[in-house]
C-alpha cells in the first residue's frame, strides 16, 4: 500500500482556541455592524480572513530572529535579507518596507504620476488604491477564462496579451510607467501565471519600451503551479522556476507576509540604480533608512530564511495541498467555488451560493456572515464591498465574480480544521433557499471602504 500524504513538519508550539455558540456569534457579528473585520479574535474560531502574516514562523526562523541586528545603519540583518533576496530572484537593488503596500507607496510615489495607465492582471485592492490615489488608472488585462468560475484553466492568472497590446498602442511609453504581474492573482482566485505567459508580456514590455513589475506575494505558490502544471519544468527545482520568472521582471514590490512566511515585512527589489536612488528618497521619508525600512533587524533575519523555507517544494506542497483538501470537500457537497483550486485560498462563488440575494444587498459579504454565524469561521468578501465605487462617477462598481474567499495562513491549522470549515459550509449551502435578503450600507470611507464598513440587515 502506497503510504499516504503527510505534513513536511510537526508542531512545536500551539494556541489555544476557543469555540463560540451561534447565539454569541449572532449578537458579535451585529455589534460589528456585520463587518467581520471589527470582530475581536476571540470572537473567531477558525481565521481564515488572510494569509497575510498569519503564518506560523519555523524553529530556523525563530532561531535567526534572535541573532537580529538592530542597528540604524549597515546592519548584518539587512545584509542577510539582500542575499537572500539576490539568490532568489537575482535583482542587485533592494529596500525594506514594513509591508506591501508600503513598498507600492514607495515605488509608486516615484514612478506612478497623475493621468497615467497602469495594465496589469487584476490589480490587489492596495495596488489599485495607491494607482488611483495618484490619479493614475489600473486597466485589468487578464484573460476572460478567469471570471468563469467552474472553467478549468491551469494558469487563471495571466495576462491577456491582445487586451494587453490595445493598452500599450493606445498610450505613449510615458504615460505607461509600468505592467504590474501579480503571482500569483489573487483577485482572480489565487491563480498562477505561467511561465510563457510571464515570457510573452516581457516581450511585448520590451517592444514597447514598458517596465514590468512583478506583485509578488505569493511569487513561490506560483513556481509551485508552474512546476506542477507547465511543460518543461516538472524537473526544476522550485528556486530554479522562480529564478527564471524574476529574470522577465524590472522590478518586483513583496508583501513578505505572505510567501516570505514573517509576520510583517516587505520590499521593493529592482534591477535599475536609478530607479532605487529615487525611490531611496520616498523610502527614508516614509519608512526608516535604506537598511530597515520600518523593519526591525530581527524580522529582516527571519525573512531571510522565511523566504528560503518557502521556495522548498516540501514546504509548498504540504501548504497547497491543504488548501486543495478543503477544496474538493467542498466539491463533494456540491458548492460552487473557484476551479482549479487556487494557491492560498478557496474562492466560493456567492453568485451562484445565493442566487436570490440582488448584487445591490452585497451577495459574497450576506454569505460570509452566515458561515461566521454558522461555525465562527471568518472568511473576506472579494465583491463589491471590496471593488468600492468608480473614483469618478462614484457609482458602485459591480465586479464579474462576487467571492467569498476562505484564504489559509501557512502552517497554522490541521486538516481536522479543514473538516469543520467544509461541514459549516455545508450546513449554510443546505439552508440557503432561506437567505433571501442581504445588507444596506450605514457607513463607508471614500477609499478601501471595506476595511471599515458598517453595515445594518436589510
Ligand atoms: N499584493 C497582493 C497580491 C496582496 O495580496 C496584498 C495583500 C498586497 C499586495 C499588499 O500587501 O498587506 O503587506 O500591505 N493582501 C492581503 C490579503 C491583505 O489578505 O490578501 P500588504
Amino acid at each position: 500500500m502506497e503510504l499516504p500524504f503527510a505534513e513536511s513538519y510537526k508542531i512545536k508550539m500551539v494556541e489555544p482556541l476557543r469555540r463560540s455558540t451561534r447565539e454569541e456569534r449572532i449578537q458579535w457579528i451585529k455589534e460589528a455592524k456585520y463587518n467581520l473585520f471589527n470582530l475581536r479574535s476571540d470572537q473567531v474560531f477558525i481565521d481564515l480572513l488572510t494569509d497575510s502574516g498569519t503564518g506560523a514562523m519555523s524553529d530556523r526562523q525563530w532561531s535567526a530572529l534572535m541573532m537580529g541586528d538592530e542597528s540604524y545603519a549597515g546592519a548584518s540583518s539587512y545584509f542577510n535579507l539582500k542575499e537572500s533576496i539576490q539568490k532568489i530572484f537575482g535583482m542587485e537593488y533592494f529596500l525594506p518596507t514594513h509591508q506591501g503596500r508600503a513598498a507600492e507607496n514607495v515605488l509608486f510615489s516615484t514612478l506612478v504620476k497623475s493621468g497615467d495607465i497602469v495594465p496589469g492582471n487584476s490589480h490587489f485592492d492596495t495596488t489599485k488604491g495607491h494607482i488611483e490615489f495618484r490619479h493614475g488608472k489600473a486597466v485589468d488585462c487578464t484573460i476572460d477564462e478567469a471570471f468563469v468560475t467552474e472553467m478549468e484553466h491551469p494558469f487563471k492568472g495571466n495576462i491577456d496579451l491582445t487586451k494587453l497590446e490595445k493598452v500599450l498602442s493606445s498610450y505613449p511609453a510615458e504615460k505607461i510607467p509600468m505592467i504590474i504581474v501579480t503571482v500569483t492573482c489573487n483577485t482572480s482566485g489565487g491563480q498562477p501565471v505561467s511561465m510563457k505567459n510571464i515570457r510573452e508580456v516581457k516581450e511585448m514590455a520590451v517592444k514597447y519600451g514598458v517596465p514590468v513589475c512583478f506583485d509578488s506575494a505569493r511569487f513561490a505558490e506560483n513556481a509551485y503551479f508552474i512546476k506542477l502544471r507547465e511543460e518543461g519544468y516538472q524537473n526544476k527545482t522550485i528556486k530554479e522556476i522562480v529564478f527564471e520568472m524574476y529574470s522577465y521582471a524590472d522590478m518586483m514590490t513583496m508583501s513578505s507576509k505572505k510567501d516570505g512566511i514573517v509576520n510583517m515585512g516587505g520590499f521593493i527589489a529592482l534591477r535599475s540604480q536609478q530607479i532605487f536612488r529615487d525611490a531611496a528618497v520616498y523610502n527614508i521619508m516614509f519608512e526608516g533608512f535604506i537598511t530597515y525600512g520600518g523593519m526591525s533587524g530581527r524580522d529582516m533575519n527571519a525573512l531571510a530564511v522565511g523566504l528560503m523555507e518557502s521556495t522548498e517544494f516540501e514546504y509548498l506542497e504540504t501548504r497547497i495541498k491543504q488548501i486543495e483538501y478543503l477544496g474538493q470537500k467542498l466539491i463533494e457537497f456540491g458548492i460552487p467555488i473557484q476551479r482549479p483550486i487556487g494557491g492560498h485560498a478557496v474562492f466560493i462563488d456567492a453568485k451562484k451560493f445565493l442566487p436570490s440575494v440582488p448584487k445591490e444587498e452585497y451577495i459574497a459579504q450576506t454569505l460570509a456572515i452566515e458561515v461566521y454565524i454558522e461555525g465562527g469561521i471568518r472568511g473576506v468578501e472579494i465583491g463589491t464591498l471590496l471593488a468600492d465605487r468608480d473614483p469618478e462617477s462614484r457609482e458602485n462598481r459591480y465586479p464579474a465574480l462576487e467571492l467569498l474567499r476562505l484564504a489559509i495562513p501557512r502552517r497554522v491549522y490541521t486538516n481536522n480544521h479543514m473538516d469543520v470549515i467544509a461541514v459549516a459550509l455545508k450546513n449554510v449551502w443546505d439552508r440557503r433557499d432561506n437567505i433571501k435578503t442581504g445588507y444596506k450600507i450605514l457607513y463607508e470611507a471614500p477609499i478601501m471602504r471595506h476595511f471599515t464598513v458598517e453595515l445594518d440587515k436589510i
